[in-house]
């Protein structure tokens, strides 16, 4: 009999090694011919640890397994959710970069290969550098980290530089709150995010490949090490890449902490060994970027994306999405929601469906107030903004930004001005100091929503004032984007901004 436990953080975090070792121990007293498999995440968090059993039918799931619960497992005394397939919350799902998570054994290459792995990469390695970008390019793919740039355009600017030296960084310092995409697919399919640094590698000219990993990620780090080093052996990574004749290797570097090193020229400095401050642009990493030479910079979630593409082809995953927006969005629902996890769709669904119908509105039961879409410097996006469809222009236009694809979820009784005075608060903390709109401005926005709080009027214009300073004289997004989840409060919710000022005249 083979048994999947997951062995993500997450489940871990809700007991999923002790499922698994009672488990192992109930199975060796019964005399029980038991193949233990840990698995990534399914991504159905609030089901977590949810324990798999394969059997003539598929995988039967059973949800919030205990390791009390086990003997009754064994005895087929639980409760299952049928195949888990058809979980009507993950059968809805359009699953292409996440299509291998959960169901494989992340660090069994014969199970990826099984599943489609390595086909995208013997592709590309049949294709020519300009065939490899122009792929990307025909896929519409853009960049998942945040910013929403077309990968296939940063890629062609690298393999256009002449340089002896080129580089392809991950950034996997995933330090959005609400996210958690980046860890997921590492901890739960590592060799698809390889394979498609091996793919940006060849397509670039880059032989040399760095994933940048929060050392908040212990497991993803230790799981992405193994796999990186089993790669090695397979032939997968090295001067001879699965027999082609062309090199490509990486190696996992972890990072201290900082928020801003997210930003990929801070990132860079700290990853040679700089303090991780931000660097003016340009020149930009495409030219010179790790130590000066052109350097791909891209998230886990582009890089992870990039085999399926050479697998399925740049139209079949340009078939899916809406506008400018193409494939599939990673959403990652968290805060106060009923069923929480990573939702793979294609783009366009509303954020309303999402956060009602997916999500299933809040675990607390009361209405929701907003939902904070793109980290902690995403906007607050009001119920009446429901009907705006997930995609990068659409957002725009709503005052929003999808940045990493995390929302979170805030029933009736946030206080939209204490989450205002959080954001230039973090801001304040997180600056690297650099420049002075953010270095400064996020003190005094700190200052000046107090103010209001204590009902000076006055105070809301000078906000406002901060803010398009901070927006317009910032040098990244830290000290830039602030001002969206700052000024989205304050536009979307002003009665929580007058309440104070009332109450104190
Ligand atoms: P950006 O708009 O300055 O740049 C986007 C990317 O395109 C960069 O990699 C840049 O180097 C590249 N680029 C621009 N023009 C290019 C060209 N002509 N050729 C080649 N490459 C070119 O945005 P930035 O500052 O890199 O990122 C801001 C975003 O990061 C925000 O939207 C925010 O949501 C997101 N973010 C994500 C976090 C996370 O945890 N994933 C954390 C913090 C912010
Ligand atoms: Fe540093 Fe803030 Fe300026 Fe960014 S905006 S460079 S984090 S001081």
């Amino acid at each position: 009999m083979k048994i999947f436990v997951p062995l993500d953080s997450a489940s871990k975090a809700l007991g999923a090694d002790d499922v698994a070792d009672a488990l192992a121990r109930e199975a060796t007293a019964r005399g029980l011919d038991v193949q233990i498999v840990r698995n990534g995440t399914r991504g159905m968090v609030w089901l977590e640890p949810l324990v798999e059993i394969d059997t003539p039918e598929g995988r039967i799931g059973y949800g919030n397994v205990t390791a009390d619960q086990v003997p009754d497992l064994l005895d087929g005394k639980l409760n299952g959710l049928g195949r888990v397939d058809d979980i009507d919350w993950f059968a809805r799902q359009t699953r292409l970069t996440f299509a291998r998570c959960g169901l494989i054994d992340p660090l069994d290459l014969d199970d990826y290969q099984a599943n489609g792995g390595l086909a995208g990469l013997r592709r590309a390695l049949a294709m020519t550098k300009a065939q490899i970008v122009q792929e990307v390019l025909d896929s519409g793919l853009r960049g998942r980290g945040g910013a929403g740039f077309p990968t296939g355009i940063k890629w062609k600017t690298v393999a256009e530089v002449e340089a002896s030296q080129k580089y392809i960084v991950c950034n996997a310092d995933e330090g959005d709150s609400g996210t958690f995409a980046d860890r997921m697919i590492i901890e739960g399919d590592p060799f698809s995010l390889i394979e498609g640094m091996a793919i940006a590698g060849i397509g670039v000219g880059a032989t040399r490949g760095y994933v940048y990993l929060r050392s908040e990620y212990p497991d993803a780090i230790h799981i992405l090490t193994q796999a990186v080093r089993l790669a090695r052996q397979r032939g997968l990574l090295g001067a001879d890449v699965l027999g082609s004749g062309r090199a490509f290797d990486m190696e996992v570097r972890t990072g201290a902490g900082a928020y801003v090193c997210g930003e990929e020229t801070s990132l860079l400095n700290s990853l040679e060994g700089k303090r991780g401050t931000v660097r003016a642009k340009p020149p930009l990493p495409a030219v010179q970027g790790f130590l000066g030479q052109p350097t791909v910079v891209n998230n886990v979630i582009s890089l992870a994306t990039v085999p399926v593409i050479f697998e399925k082809g740049a139209k079949h995953y340009a078939d899916f999405g809406l506008g400018r927006s193409r494939g599939t969005v990673t959403l990652q629902i968290a805060g106060n929601v009923k069923r929480g996890g990573l939702f793979e769709t294609a783009f366009g669904i509303t954020l309303g469906e999402v956060v009602n119908d997916i999500g299933g509105g809040t675990a607390s039961g009361r209405p929701v107030k907003a939902v904070q879409v793109g980290g902690p410097l995403g906007a607050y996006m009001p119920v009446s903004k429901f009907d705006t469809p997930m995609g990068y222009e659409e957002f725009d236009q709503k005052g929003g930004l999808i940045g990493h694809a995390g929302l979170v979820v805030f029933d009736d009784t946030v206080d939209m001005l204490h989450m205002a005075r959080f954001a230039m608060e973090f801001c304040a903390v997180e600056s690297c100091g650099k420049c002075t709109p953010c270095r400064i401005g996020a003190v005094r926005g700190v200052e000046t929503i107090d103010r209001i709080a204590q009902g000076d009027a006055a105070a809301i214009p000078l906000l406002t004032d901060l803010c398009e300073t901070m927006k317009d004289g910032s040098l990244c997004a830290l000290g830039g984007f602030t001002p969206f989840p700052v000024m989205s409060a304050l536009t979307n919710f002003p009665d929580d901004f007058a309440t104070f000022k009332e109450a104190a005249e």
